[in-house]
């Protein structure tokens, strides 16, 4: 099996496969839970090891996850049998998050190429080997999320050329949650457009949202501006509007976790908030996602299955009780953000403005 780095400048890879002296492959991660006081990483070994890195959020973001996931099949159609391991390790990798359909979209993409190449049809040519012996089921599989990994970076590098266009010189920019490097491959969605526009010599300053409650933007997207350079300002997610009466805010970007099939966007939970307070004050809304986040399956957001998490998420910051003992709590994950409160949707082919109602 074959090794693999994603770079993107400045930034340690977020995820990438690692084969060891003696041949063995694991997949890395940078821990995300231990950030920003700690530049730590997890080697995941088993399909047990990576899915309970997904559920845990020591690798979150739906790109990022995705591109996991796909790793996490390859493991299993190493470790277990070919198409069975990597139908067992799909199963069991789909049940970890419900909410971002990159997630189901990487684990399809791989089992799709592991079942080809088990019923002996050629696929897209990826499972052929080039001395025609034709490869092993995990060797496959291995490549195919490979693929997905060198596409997520590609397709954020294309989302942000398109997205700089619409940022003006100098936009000041809201974002939410951590849709950067951290939650990709590579580059960031929402935060690769900032980037893009930043390397076009636009000079934009970005209000960092702290993201309650698991605090995302304060841990990780303020590090990643941070090492990039950016010039950014922590905000508590409840100073948005005042901000925005202020007229401080030019624009606000976010990434997104699925889209649906009429424009309805799942995000991390807040996001909803925002986009009602931009229509108020009239300030243009984006959301950055890849193709993959989008799902024609789904018609509506109301079809969207919302993760609701722990309740220690709420109760407890940084390990320690803020809520009196037995206080009961809700932890929706995500919220769903009605099209017509979209500005654009920015994609790696580019930007679409939804119909107006
Ligand atoms: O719970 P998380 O941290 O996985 O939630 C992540 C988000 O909501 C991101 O905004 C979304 O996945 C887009 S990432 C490019």
């Amino acid at each position: 099996l074959e090794e693999t780095c994603v770079i993107s400048s400045g930034l340690p890879p977020t995820l990438e496969w690692t084969v060891d002296e003696r041949g063995n492959g694991a997949l890395r991660l940078i821990d995300q839970r231990r950030l920003p006081g700690e530049l730590a990483f997890v080697e995941c070994r088993t399909v047990a090891a990576v899915a309970h890195a997904i559920r845990e959020l020591a690798v979150r973001g739906a790109p990022a996850i995705g591109a996991a996931a796909a790793y996490g099949v390859a493991i299993g159609a190493r470790d277990d049998g070919g198409l069975a391991g990597a139908e067992a390790a799909a199963a069991v990798l789909r049940a970890t998050r419900p909410t971002a359909v990159n997630l189901a979209w990487a684990i399809d993409r791989v089992l799709d190429a592991v079942r080809s190449a088990a019923g002996g049809e050629a696929g897209d040519g990826i499972g052929e080997d080039e001395d025609g012996a034709g490869a092993g089921l995990a060797e496959v599989a291995l490549r195919f999320a490979h693929r997905i990994a060198a596409d997520d970076v590609a397709a954020n590098r294309a989302m942000g050329a398109h997205g700089a266009e619409l940022v003006p010189f100098g936009a000041r920019i809201l974002t939410h949650c951590n849709a950067g490097h951290l939650a990709t491959v590579g580059y960031g969605t929402a935060v690769g457009v900032i980037r893009a526009a930043w390397e076009a010599g636009k000079a934009p300053t970005v209000w960092v949202d702290e993201t309650r409650p698991v605090l995302q933007g304060a841990r990780l997207t303020a590090w990643e501006l941070q090492r990039l350079g950016i010039p950014a300002t922590l905000v508590a997610d409840v100073m948005a509007g005042s901000l925005m009466a202020s007229g401080d805010v030019d624009l606000v970007i976010v990434g997104a976790d699925r889209i649906a099939a009429n424009g309805d966007v799942a995000n991390k939970i807040g996001t909803y908030t925002l986009a009602v307070l931009a229509r108020h004050h009239g300030i243009p809304f984006y959301v950055a996602a890849p193709t993959s986040t989008i799902d024609a399956a789904t018609a509506t957001g109301a079809d969207i299955v919302v993760e609701e998490r722990d309740q220690a998420e709420v109760t407890e910051l940084a390990g320690v009780r803020i809520a009196p003992a037995g206080m009961v709590a809700r932890n929706r994950a995500f919220d769903v953000t009605p099209a017509a409160l979209v500005t654009a949707v920015i994609t790696e082919r580019g930007v679409t403005r939804p119909p107006r109602s």
